[in-house]
């Protein structure tokens, strides 16, 4: 794997842009990009994490507040067990080459799913880096890693119902904010952009609840390709949505 360095250059200034405060991505795409290159797929995974190096330090750069990444479902325990075996030994090891990196860049990283069947040693890996990077107050990444929409819900609703059942909350106060606080996103705002590589128009059980009013923008490049162009391209997209939720158009517009 290659650690190229996350080169922090001044922000751009693009006149018209909007620079969406959190930014979702479904990194989609890595096998596929394999394929059409004749090589295995977990050459796809490895250039995928160059990808998410090229997409860290784009957010640096533009100032984006908060990204999310979707880098292992809780679906993709269906896939084989090398496949699977590799994908999690590359967590592994993008965390050794660039935790330094990512503290010197000030971004403070979360890993957000089910901590349930992942080996002792990840799970004191995912704490160790959330740690030392606790106190970071540049980008703030998040690993969307053994991730589901559904059983993030369906864990806050447990942990909610433990909570009326102990009497320390009443069914009547139950409100969004309580439902709010009781998911893995507690106190991270919604996203603003989710993006889908790979030409898939899905969104795969990720952030069902946070993205109720995301704008969705799905491009066709592989993950592996990601670039600052598609960047760009997709901002330029998001500048031309009209955000409503729910009400009717803004003053003047
Ligand atoms: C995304 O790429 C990475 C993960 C889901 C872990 P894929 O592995 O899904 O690649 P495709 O969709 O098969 O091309
Ligand atoms: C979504 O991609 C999950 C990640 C990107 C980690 P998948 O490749 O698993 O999604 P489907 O199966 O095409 O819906
Ligand atoms: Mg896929």
């Amino acid at each position: 794997m290659s650690s190229d360095p996350v080169i922090v250059r001044q922000p751009s200034s693009k006149p018209g842009l909007k620079i969406p405060g959190h930014i979702g991505v479904i990194m989609d795409g890595n096998g596929r990009w394999a394929k059409a290159r004749g090589k295995p797929r977990t050459e796809g995974h490895i250039e995928g994490v160059n990808a998410l190096r090229r997409m860290v330090e784009l957010c640096i750069r533009y100032g984006v507040k908060h990204l999310t990444v979707f880098s292992f479902s809780s679906e993709n325990w269906t896939r084989p067990k090398d496949e699977i075996n590799f994908i999690f030994s590359l967590l592994r090891r993008f965390v050794a080459s660039d935790l330094q990196k990512l503290i010197a860049h000030n971004v403070r990283v979360r890993i957000i799913g089910s901590r349930d069947g992942l080996e002792d040693s990840l799970r004191r890996l995912i704490e160790d880096v959330e740690n030392k990077t606790a106190r970071n107050t540049g980008l703030n990444l998040h690993v969307a890693f053994n991730y589901g929409g559904k059983a993030e819900i369906t864990e806050a609703v447990r942990r909610i119902a433990e909570e009326v059942a102990a009497g320390s909350l009443r069914p009547a106060d139950i409100d969004e904010r309580a439902v709010e606080r009781a998911l893995y996103t507690s106190g991270i705002p919604d996203p603003d952009l989710i993006i889908r590589t790979s030409g898939e128009q899905r969104v795969s059980n990720f952030l069902l609840w946070q993205g109720a009013y995301s704008e969705l923008v799905f491009v066709e490049d592989n993950w592996p390709d990601f670039d600052e162009r598609t960047f760009l391209r997709v901002l330029d997209e998001y500048a031309l949505r009209e955000r409503r939720f729910g009400g009717i158009e803004a003053a003047g517009q």
